[in-house]
């Protein structure tokens, strides 16, 4: 397939069958996911795959997903949002715990930090977490290769989830990223339009 066609392929799906998925797909995914450019030449990156309901029910513990989401104060939240914006998370929100069970497997992404996340300072500081996000998109952009989509769900409950996992404590999770074919009704959202030509500047902001 042609990587253009790649590309617009991959989208974020939050809506699953419960199709399996092989795991020579999600070995290839793993190996283009390692191809990434990375900041110390170590690639210091992990892929923990969730199969088991046990599992998924705890990261959904772990990271307070249980309770229904009202979808009148969502819409309150972001009425005078950017309206594709808006339309993103009024669907993503109700979803992000349907998500996590409905998908066959969830792949959560584990990087070696530079220095603890919390002190980091500048961009550098943060050259880990760019890697990792590298490695996150070929793994995505693989996955789409082979009809596969995925959503990067970021853990807001980082500790505990990581504790729940038996995670190091120096390392960390960049992503949850619940995987599978797309559901015959998935709801595959606007994407923005953007003027590229504005967004191209040359020798200086102009
Ligand atoms: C860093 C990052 C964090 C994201 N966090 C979430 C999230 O917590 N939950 C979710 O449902 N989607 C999340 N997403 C997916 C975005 O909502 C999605 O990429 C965006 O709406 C654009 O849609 P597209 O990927 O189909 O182009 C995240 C994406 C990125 C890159």
């Amino acid at each position: 397939m042609e990587l253009k066609e790649v590309i617009g392929k991959r989208r974020t799906i939050r809506d699953f069958q419960s199709k399996e998925i092989s795991q020579d797909i999600i070995r290839y995914s793993i190996e283009n996911a390692f191809k990434a450019p990375t900041y110390n030449h170590l690639r210091d990156w992990d892929f923990i795959i969730v199969n088991s309901l046990e599992a998924k029910l705890q990261l959904i513990e772990s990271e307070n997903l249980e309770k229904d989401i009202d979808i009148k104060e969502l819409e309150t939240l972001f009425e005078n949002e950017d309206i594709v914006k808006k339309e993103m998370y009024l669907d993503a929100i109700p979803k992000q715990k349907r998500m996590i069970l409905n998908a066959p497997i969830v792949v959560i992404v584990v990087f070696k930090p530079k220095i603890r996340v919390e002190e980091a300072k500048t961009v550098y500081d943060l050259n880990c977490l760019a890697s990792v996000w590298c490695c996150i998109e070929n793994f995505l952009l693989s996955l789409a290769e082979h009809d596969v989509y995925g959503v990067t769900f970021i853990p807001q409950n980082i500790n505990k989830t990581k504790d729940k996992l038996k995670i190091p404590v120096d390392l960390e999770i960049a992503a949850i990223i619940p995987i599978g074919y797309k559901a015959d009704d998935a709801k595959i959202l606007k994407q923005k339009t953007i003027n590229i030509p504005e967004r191209i500047h040359f020798n200086k902001w102009d």
